[in-house]
């Protein structure tokens, strides 16, 4: 069923307690690495300070484990988003207790306050009661913004939800679960998912989830070492992960019982090691030689998995082909985000690493969509109930 959107809760004058993902890089100087998720923010507080909401904005920053680290105050944020809206957002130094309390009642319609990072609280991973109270104490209506943390069950994700009348999610949450929807419920056939990164341990309950939907899958990274040992290639000394061989045939198994297909590397690029200056060979994955690793796939996989992706309806991407942070191994990585970026599918990227390949790469205006999710990107994909959506009201509920 469809959660509320903000945009059916009545604003105006209201105090309204967002939970934004502010969870951003940081540049260990005191400064903010990446803003993207900031900037992905910024609609939802357009609209809620337009509309003469009181917004209260929290987030966490890192996992500072219920300790006071100053390294990890949201304080940049409150003024790269001041800038970023150009209104004032006040900070203040705690996100319950007097303080709190004091700076909210002070709140003006179309204004705007950070508190600070929630996890300075030990309460909220463990989405604890009272803390759960304390935050809700504040608002008259909780507005969930925050799809990188919807599959964490904490006080301000979670538990608020008891204490708040009405619970909506905001213009990003809205935007990722129907472009999710689009690629994963209903989406325009064929359906093709391009998977990759260091191990099948991380994507094993994706591709058990997904197994029977996709109509091709491909392979790369790292974990293809593992599929390819399972079908009897010699990966050399690439890394594998042995215990997960027989889990391996089973999941192409169960792809190709559905009449669907699983495409591994052709052809890979090996060195002895991951190293810059590495000396490497491009060779069929039947000749690896003994001494090398897999570390990237070759020229005709690349051409292989653009030949799907060209005639792919959607496109789901998880996962590098390669370790391409280093220069060597990076072509296989940029030739598919290249091909995904040309293709005419709805397309679909998410998870850190591969973000950071398509913004590298020079594509990332031409993905129809880019997730903000990593961790909760995954749990989506492997069809788990997120926490944070499930908390909020149906758009069927009615007004409270
Ligand atoms: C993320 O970056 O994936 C989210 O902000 C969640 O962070 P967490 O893994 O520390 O809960």
């Amino acid at each position: 069923m469809a959660v509320k959107s903000i945009r059916d809760v009545e604003l105006k004058g209201k105090r309204v307690f967002f939970r934004f993902d502010f969870n951003v890089p940081l540049d260990g100087g005191g400064g903010i690495q990446d803003d993207t998720r900031i900037r992905r923010a910024v609609p939802t507080l357009k609209l809620a300070l337009g509309a003469g909401a009181k917004c209260i904005l929290s987030s966490h920053l890192g996992r500072p484990k219920g300790q006071r680290k100053p390294e990890l105050s949201l304080k940049p944020v409150a003024e790269r988003l001041s800038k970023l809206l150009n209104v004032e957002v006040a900070f203040v130094q705690d996100c319950i207790g007097p303080e709190v309390k004091a700076a909210v009642d002070a709140l003006q319609p179309g204004g705007a306050l950070l508190l600070e990072n929630l996890r300075f609280h030990a309460g909220e991973t463990k989405n604890d009661e009272e803390f759960a109270r304390e935050l809700g104490s504040i608002a008259d209506v909780f507005v969930n913004d925050a799809f990188g943390t919807a599959h964490r069950a904490h006080a301000s994700t979670a538990g608020i939800t008891q204490f708040v009348g009405t619970k909506a999610a905001g213009l990003l949450l809205m935007e990722e679960l129907e472009s999710l929807g689009k690629a994963f419920s209903n989406p325009a056939r064929p359906l093709i998912a391009l998977f990759g990164g260091a191990k099948v341990s991380d994507k094993l309950g994706v591709l058990e989830n997904l197994a029977d939907r996709l109509d091709t899958i491909l392979i790369g990274g790292g974990m293809a070492n593992t599929f390819l040992k399972a079908q009897g290639v010699n990966p050399g000394i690439s890394k594998t992960e042995d215990d997960l061989l027989e889990t391996a045939v089973k999941i192409m198994e169960s792809v190709q019982k559905n009449g669907n297909r699983i495409i591994l590397p052709a052809d890979v690029v090996t060195a002895e090691a991951i190293e810059p200056k590495a000396r490497t060979m491009v060779c069929e994955v039947e000749s690896i030689p003994p001494g090398e690793m897999a570390l990237d796939i070759g020229p005709r996989t690349s051409a292989l998995f653009r030949k799907e992706i060209e005639a792919a309806a959607t496109i789901v991407w998880n996962g590098p082909m390669g370790v391409f942070e280093t220069e060597p191994f990076k072509n296989g990585t940029r030739n598919v985000a290249r091909a995904v970026g040309a293709a005419k599918a709805f397309s679909v990227v998410g998870g850190g690493d591969t973000v950071r390949a398509v913004k590298l790469f020079g594509v990332r205006d031409r993905i129809s969509y880019i997730s903000t999710g990593g961790g909760a990107f995954m749990e989506y994909m492997e069809g788990k109930t997120l926490p944070g959506v499930a908390a909020l009201d149906t758009s069927s509920q009615i007004k409270k």
